[in-house]
């Protein structure tokens, strides 16, 4: 994995956001694979500002986000869907039948699972996954488990997850779903490049579990290992628990 420190999370974001607006200029059909949560809202701010300077063209790529609750449709201001129009969709020039997502209402769920996977490949597979991480080590909504799921998937929450996303719903945790729709560790390790962002001390002991400690489906994020050009972009709060040079994975 190659680490990279950045002095907060501003300067990740926008060096991240310049590395996005590349990749579109340069790759006609970018597919994007992108996360929903507190983390990626300042490179999603710096992505739209880059739009709005003429410096970002989203009108040929494709999106894919990692997951969704169970139970809600995309039309749910609370959804994983919404929170996205709200920060991303709304303001850049990505039609809407290019942008991909699972429908947490959806009746039948492992036939909404296979579209999705589906959808995936017919778009020629993900070029740029950006992950965050959650405080116990999920990626999309992977939990930790003694055994983890290749392909998305009806994923039940743990409390921890739960409490991490009340916020969303307005700090009331008795209406945050018990379950949810996410891509699969295999999913996520197809994609080309992988970008997991992480910011703030509260963080920094997933990190180092994830970087330096055993691939284990007790830390999902640590499957990241395994990825030929799996990238782990950190501010300094998030690093502070890394042992640095004695990590075989440090670069
Ligand atoms: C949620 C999402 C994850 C996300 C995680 C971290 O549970 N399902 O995809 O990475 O939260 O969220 P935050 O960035 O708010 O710490």
């Amino acid at each position: 994995m190659q680490i990279r420190i950045f002095t907060d999370e501003n300067a990740a974001a926008s060096v991240l956001a310049h590395d996005i607006a590349r990749q579109l200029a340069r790759t006609r059909h970018l597919v994007l694979g992108l996360p929903t949560g507190r983390t990626p809202i300042p490179l999603y701010r710096e992505v739209v500002r880059l739009h709005r300077a003429g410096r970002a063209d989203f009108s040929r790529a494709v999106t894919f986000n990692l997951d969704e609750f169970l139970g809600l449709p995309g039309s749910d201001p609370h959804s994983y869907r919404a929170f996205m129009q709200r920060h991303l969709f709304d303001h850049v020039n990505l039609s809407r039948r290019r942008i991909h997502f699972l429908d947490g209402n959806a009746r039948d769920t492992a036939r909404e699972c296979l579209r999705y996977e589906r959808a995936i490949d017919r778009a020629g597979g993900i070029d740029l996954q950006i992950l965050g991480l959650g405080a116990n080590g999920h990626i999309g909504f992977n939990e930790p488990a003694r055994a983890l799921a290749a392909r998305t998937h009806v994923a039940r929450l743990r409390g921890a997850t739960r409490r991490a996303n009340a916020a969303l719903f307005g700090g009331r945790l008795a209406q945050v779903p018990h379950e949810a729709l996410s891509m699969g560790m295999a999913t996520i390790l197809y994609a080309r490049r992988i970008v997991m962002v992480a910011t703030g001390a509260s963080k920094a002991r997933c990190v180092a579990r994830m970087i330096e400690g055993p691939v284990t489906p007790r830390i999902p994020a640590s499957f990241l290992q395994l990825h030929r050009h799996a990238e782990v972009w950190l501010d300094r709060g998030a690093a502070a628990a890394l042992r640095r040079r004695r990590s075989p994975n440090f670069q």
